[in-house]
């Protein structure tokens, strides 16, 4: 392997005429009698580099023939144009160091079925679209944090082993804490923000989520990352606008810095870039019913709305929808009662478009320190658990209210991908969990 400094494929368009090394894997590779034509990828792109038999010395030919797919190699050579190829940019290969040969690639161009790929999942991550779809990903990530930030946000991480539940009992993962007591990981780190946000004002937290999901379906994982800003004296309708920017935001940015991403991904831009320029509709739960009643869905007042009643929602909006005031009911046991109409809740629900169905959800908080109580005993929790979480309206009450938003359905219909799996880099689903 050469010393001197190894270029990234990504900086190549600014260096051309310039001799420059770089070090990764084998892409793919054609030979055409004596011209070789290496398709190189290094993680930051994929360049072309060919080599002409006539002009390099003849142990580069021969080694640059060991190649296969996935083996790794340092290659030296001449950035010149191309207008034709990817990046504009290819290189003219003067010498190359075989690192590793790649024996028996498992992932062939073939067809394989999704079990396989993903019980080869520390190897699929290499293929072009996964590639794509990880930056995606990582580009929102670092978007969110922007975000927030830049709008006067102190991060504040909750815990992962909670004492109790937040989103209901059904789908907890229990831990034994120590020899007496049970722990869980968490479901949602807004309890733990709602102190923080009387605080600090306005707080967020961004991390690893749990839910002993029971069954299979392609929203839902067991572990997923949860975005969740909480903010004090913010009500229904500014949650709402929050909500909104912050989609709009996150979009924009995945429209602007992932251009080449999501044309690998072959994704149509269309509800992005409508996402971006139009306003969200905002629908309440019982025109939601009408709507779905036209439609030939038989739900009625009560009714929770599932994945095919959210997609018949979205149907004819080319950007979100945002749903509010839910039954009571059938939301969770903190969020505060529309005055005007105590049936419901002032629950947020926003539905992407194209079938990717609910990516956040959230709510205005009850404030009011009985009423919170009578809704914990009303859900059967237990009252001593949640004294800490009571405190927050004994001490100052104050309205507030927040969302999450999960980072992996998010990124799916940014990418225009329908199954979560392919969303995190190792998902954990019902019988998966290899590797
Ligand atoms: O609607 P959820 O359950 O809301 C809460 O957890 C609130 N405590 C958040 C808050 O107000 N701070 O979950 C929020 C979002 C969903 O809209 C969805 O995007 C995602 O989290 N989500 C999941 N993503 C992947 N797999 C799962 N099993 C998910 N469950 C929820
Ligand atoms: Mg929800």
């Amino acid at each position: 392997m050469s010393t001197g400094p190894v270029a990234s494929v990504s900086g190549l368009r600014s260096r051309i005429g310039e001799t420059v090394t770089l070090r990764g894997w084998l892409y793919n590779r054609r030979d055409s009698g004596k011209i070789r034509f290496l398709v190189f990828r290094d993680g930051s792109g994929y360049v072309q580099c060919v080599v002409v038999k006539k002009e390099v010395p003849e142990e580069v030919w021969t080694e640059s023939d060991r190649l296969t797919q996935e083996s790794s190699f340092e290659v030296t050579g001449v950035v010149r144009e191309a207008p034709r190829q990817e990046g504009g940019v290819e290189v003219g290969v003067t010498g190359l160091t075989v690192l590793s040969v790649c024996h028996d690639w498992p992932i062939t161009p073939k067809e394989h079925g999704v079990d396989f790929l993903m019980s080869q999942r520390h190897l699929w991550l290499r293929s072009a679209k996964q590639v794509a779809i990880l930056r995606v990903r990582s580009e929102v990530e670092s978007a969110i944090h922007d975000f927030y930030h830049s709008r006067g946000y102190t991060r504040v991480d909750s815990p992962i082993l909670t004492p109790n539940a937040c989103e209901g009992t059904s789908n907890l993962f229990e831990t034994q804490y120590t020899e007496e007591e049970k722990a869980y990981l968490s479901q949602s780190g807004q309890l733990y923000l709602e102190p923080a946000a009387a605080a600090l004002g306005k707080v967020y937290c961004f991390g690893p989520t749990f839910r002993a999901e029971k069954s299979k379906t392609r929203r839902h994982l067991r572990e997923f990352w949860m975005v969740e800003p909480e903010v004090a004296f913010l009500e229904i309708d500014g949650l709402k606008a929050l909500a909104e920017e912050f989609v709009k935001e996150l979009t924009a940015r995945v429209l602007d810095r992932r251009k080449e991403d999501l044309k690998r991904l072959e994704r149509d831009t269309t509800t992005l870039e409508a996402t971006v320029a139009k306003p969200f509709p905002r629908i309440d739960y019982r025109e939601a019913i009408e709507i779905l009643a036209t439609k030939g869905f038989p739900v009625k007042f009560g009714d929770d709305l599932g994945g095919d009643e959210e997609t018949a929602l979205t149907e004819g909006f080319d950007t979100p929808v945002m749903v509010t005031r839910y039954p009571a009911a059938i939301k969770s046991f903190y969020m505060q009662p529309d005055p005007e109409d105590p049936e419901v809740v002032l629950g947020l629900d926003m539905l992407a478009p194209e079938g990717y169905g609910e990516i956040i959800g959230g709510s205005q908080r009850i404030h009011d320190h009985d009423l919170l109580l009578s809704r914990i005993r009303q859900h059967e929790l237990p009252v001593e658990a949640f004294q800490w979480y009571l405190d927050v309206r004994k001490y100052g009450s104050f309205p507030h209210s927040g969302f999450g938003m999960g980072l992996e359905r998010f990124t799916a219909w940014m990418c225009g991908v329908p199954h979560l799996r392919e969303c995190i880099p190792y998902p954990r689903m019902l019988y998966r969990i290899y590797p």
